[in-house]
């Protein structure tokens, strides 16, 4: 009986330009994960095909923005050796895990999800079944591995939850399938329940118009955001305009409180050095903003500045990437298949003959 190794599975979808958020509630989480656990990162281009296709931009925008999510991944230290990288249609056990975990899940829990509904907005009736059904194919990406960490931004705790909530159940529906069978881990049952990793002072980075909503590529204003491809000058003036309030900044964590926007800057400047907010404010407290943000700006093109300029040169050779992905997909896969073969064998599929 195996145990379950600590194994972290995460994933981006390649939906337009990759932000500061991304980068700070998640990508630096899985740099330093490699260290200590099995990784594999995914881009989920199945994930990113289920919102309007004037949303995911069509064929030709979904193959460029996998490939700079891809490079925006080995830019920011995956190591392409050491970690998987690839793109989830290429592993079929994603969209096939998916299908039974439908069967799995309870609609009472996917009417829930209050990520579906923001996306859904007013027009519930008019939106892909896919974007109703998003957050049990996430639920296949992590179990076809039976990862037991996620590292992502506050974003996704829900739809983690709901993770376990499907492991659970599909635990125990099979329970006397998994016994004889003899595929579980003692009283654990066949999937782990996976962790979210949810670390570092910026697990929810905000808008830099407006304190008070999230910073995410979908906002009209470019100014809201910094994007991993933003050149120096592009970074100087998005800082320099990001909206703040009056006042000094404070000396202690609590003279935040009620000040968004302030403690957005904060975090960030707390997540791109390495630091904690209380360290930040102990050296930036009781001075003006227009100091801080010279010296946010000068942290943000300093760590940025070598990403961007990374990604540019994988870019610049896509036959490469796309290799990266390949191999990737190849060692996905290798993990995933006897898993998504113990699954079928649980819920009672036939299997198809070996060829001799
Ligand atoms: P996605 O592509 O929206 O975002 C990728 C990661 O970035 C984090 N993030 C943020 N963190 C802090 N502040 C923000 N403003 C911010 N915006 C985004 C997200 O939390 C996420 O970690 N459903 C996922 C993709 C996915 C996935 C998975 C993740 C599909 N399958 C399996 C983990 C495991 C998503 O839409 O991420």
């Amino acid at each position: 009986m195996a145990a379950f190794l600590p194994r972290v599975f995460s994933g981006m979808q390649p939906t337009s330009t990759l932000h500061l958020g991304n980068y700070l509630g998640a990508l630096v989480n899985w740099v330093a994960m490699q260290e200590t656990h099995d990784c594999i990162y995914c881009v989920v281009d199945m994930h990113a095909i289920t919102p309007s296709m004037e949303v995911w931009g069509g064929p030709v925008e979904l193959t460029r923005a996998t490939r700079e999510v891809a490079a925006a991944y080995i830019a920011a230290g995956v190591d392409p050796k050491r970690s998987i990288i690839f793109n989830q249609s290429q592993v079929t056990g994603h969209a096939e895990l998916a299908w039974v975990f439908n069967t799995v899940a309870r609609l009472g829990w996917l009417n829930r999800m209050t990520q579906f509904k923001e996306k859904a907005g007013k027009d519930r009736e008019n939106v892909s079944v896919g974007l109703y059904d998003y957050p049990v194919l996430m639920a296949a990406d992590i179990l076809l591995y039976k990862a037991t960490h996620v590292p992502v931004g506050e974003d996704q705790k829900q739809h983690l939850e709901l993770t376990r909530d499907i492991a659970q159940k599909f635990n125990n529906d099979f329970a006397e399938q998994i016994e004889k069978l003899g595929t579980g881990t003692g009283d654990l049952g066949f999937f782990p329940l996976p962790e979210p990793m949810i670390q570092g002072p910026a697990t929810r980075v905000m808008s830099l118009r407006d304190g008070t909503k999230k910073m995410s590529k979908s906002d009209a204003s470019d100014f809201s955001r910094i994007n991993l491809t933003d050149d120096a000058d592009t970074i100087a003036q998005k800082i320099r305009k990001a909206k703040t309030d009056p006042e000094a900044l404070p000396s202690e964590e609590k003279g935040l409180e009620g000040r968004p926007e302030a403690e957005n800057l904060v975090g960030i400047y707390a997540g791109l050095s390495g630091a904690t907010r209380a360290q930040v404010l102990s050296q930036f407290g009781g001075g003006q903003f227009s100091g801080f943000k010279g010296a946010l700006v000068d942290l943000s093109v300093a760590k940025l500045g070598p990403i961007a300029a990374e990604m540019r040169r994988l870019l610049a050779d896509p036959g490469h990437v796309d290799a990266i992905l390949s191999d990737g997909a190849d060692r996905a896969d290798a993990i995933a298949a006897p898993i998504m073969r113990d699954v079928k064998d649980i819920v009672g599929f036939v299997r198809r003959r070996q060829a001799s």
